[in-house]
């Protein structure tokens, strides 16, 4: 069993990296290998054997890499390839390896944030429509009424670096008004997509003063990686903690390097993994 291993992040392009953020504060110790799949991102609309295999290849990669753990940090791929590749893939070729979406961790904490017992989720169509977060809430805090809203513009604002800008208030006050509009009980949007932590700002302008709470993700993954981390000492030992951190990108590196760095919060340096070669 080799030690000094990393822990593979995977998202679908740049969301991930408000993850990881929040994983490298709590956890700053350990190696990190991040890859976004910038070249074919963003999932949020293709199909659930699309982003199973795109994900399933990321995360053979990032096992070829010599991770042991991947961390899927994108709402899209957990909810459409967590699945299938927990139950189908890895009993029978990687029974060594694990791999951890950001949906479970959520819905175990979400009963934390809602006095209302209402809340709305925020979302890709792709996390929206395949229900992942209604069936995993109610499974765990049933008396909670789940109400949801795609927000199908919010990604692309966010991948322009638009956000923020008066152009991007028609969209962000058009699906902050859909989703309160659904039950006035509501007291927490979930922004259950990897990129929506950066409209926070926006956000806030449409909503009345302190009567929401926004609840983001990074943090409550990397508290849920930190307590899984514990519990599972057959992997947490073969990991480094060199504190070295890797980023790939299947699109291209220079412009990945500058979106990264608003995602992440400090300077970000990657290699380009190509899709056309045997490397991912
Ligand atoms: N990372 C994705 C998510 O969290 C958003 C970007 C995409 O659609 O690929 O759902």
């Amino acid at each position: 069993m080799s030690a000094g291993q990393s822990i593979g992040i995977f998202d679908s392009g740049y969301g991930g990296l408000t993850v990881f953020k929040s994983i490298a504060k709590k956890l700053p110790q350990y190696n990190y290998i991040y890859l976004g799949d910038n070249a074919r991102s963003p999932y949020g609309d293709h199909s659930f054997e699309t982003v199973y295999q795109y994900t399933l290849e990321c995360v053979e990669w990032l096992f070829a890499q010599g991770c042991p753990l991947v961390i899927l940090a994108c709402n899209t791929a957990s909810a459409k390839a967590l699945r299938s590749i927990q139950q189908r893939v890895l009993p029978v070729k990687y029974p060594n390896h694990r791999v951890l979406g950001v949906i479970r961790p959520t819905a175990e904490v979400i009963g934390n944030f809602t006095e209302s017992k209402t809340i709305g989720i925020l979302g890709t169509r792709g996390t929206i429509n395949s229900e992942s977060y209604l069936i995993e809430i109610n499974k765990l805090f049933p008396e909670i009424n789940v109400h949801q809203q795609s927000c199908p513009m919010w990604v692309p604002l966010v991948e322009n670096n638009e956000h923020l800008d008066p152009g991007a208030d028609y969209f962000v006050e058009k699906y902050i008004n859909e989703i309160m509009a659904k039950d006035e009980r509501i007291d927490c949007l979930l922004l259950a997509c990897t990129h929506y932590p950066l409209l926070i700002p926006k956000i806030r302008t449409f909503l009345a003063d302190g009567t929401v709470t926004l609840l983001g993700q990074g943090d409550i993954v990397a508290d849920s990686l930190s307590k899984y981390l514990q519990k599972h000492p057959e992997i947490t030992q073969k990991l480094g903690q060199d504190a070295k951190r890797n980023f790939y990108t299947s699109g291209d590196q220079v412009f990945f390097d500058k979106h990264a760095s608003i995602f992440f919060g400090s300077d970000v340096s990657s290699r380009h993994v190509s899709h056309n070669s045997s490397q991912l």
